[in-house]
């Protein structure tokens, strides 16, 4: 079993879609093992997307992700980057595949709904970032 992290974000928290998510996610058959709720800091935001220092979309994203409560959860499956990567679809909505769920419920390029992990690097490393004592 392999384990990744996906954040629910606050366009989807704001529009009611936990449950919806959630409910996508055990149907394909990823168990959750860890999940919180909790209203990101600029700082903690920043920190999470490090990896996009210097982008242009940056602090439109920080902004964003302080917008409104996020809800962090680890996953686990066989394979699980890859097949929540599958199931999340595309970063832009408009070019993620019909089915998925940033398809189904995205908005935007930023208000895409979800976060997923995209290494077992990084998932090892988001995981840390929102829960201690849970390991990959
Ligand atoms: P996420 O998978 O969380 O990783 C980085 C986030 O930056 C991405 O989803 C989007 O919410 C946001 N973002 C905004 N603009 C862009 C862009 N042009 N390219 C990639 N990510 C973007």
């Amino acid at each position: 079993m392999n384990r990744t992290l996906l954040i629910i974000k606050p366009d989807a928290t704001e529009r009611d879609l936990i449950g919806h998510i959630i409910s996508r996610l055990e149907k394909a058959r990823f168990k959750i093992v860890a999940v919180k709720m909790l209203h990101l800091t600029g700082q903690q935001a920043r920190a999470f997307y490090a990896v996009h220092e210097g982008k242009p979309f940056l602090d439109a994203l920080v902004e964003f992700m302080t917008s409104g409560p996020v809800v962090p959860m680890v996953l686990e499956k066989d394979g699980a980057v890859a097949a929540l990567r599958t199931l999340v679809g595309a970063t832009d909505p408009a070019k993620a595949e019909c089915g998925t769920v940033r398809y189904e419920i995205g908005v935007d390029i930023q208000k895409n709904s979800v976060h997923a992990s995209d290494s077992d690097e990084n998932a090892a490393k988001e995981i840390a970032f929102f829960f201690d004592n849970v390991g990959v």
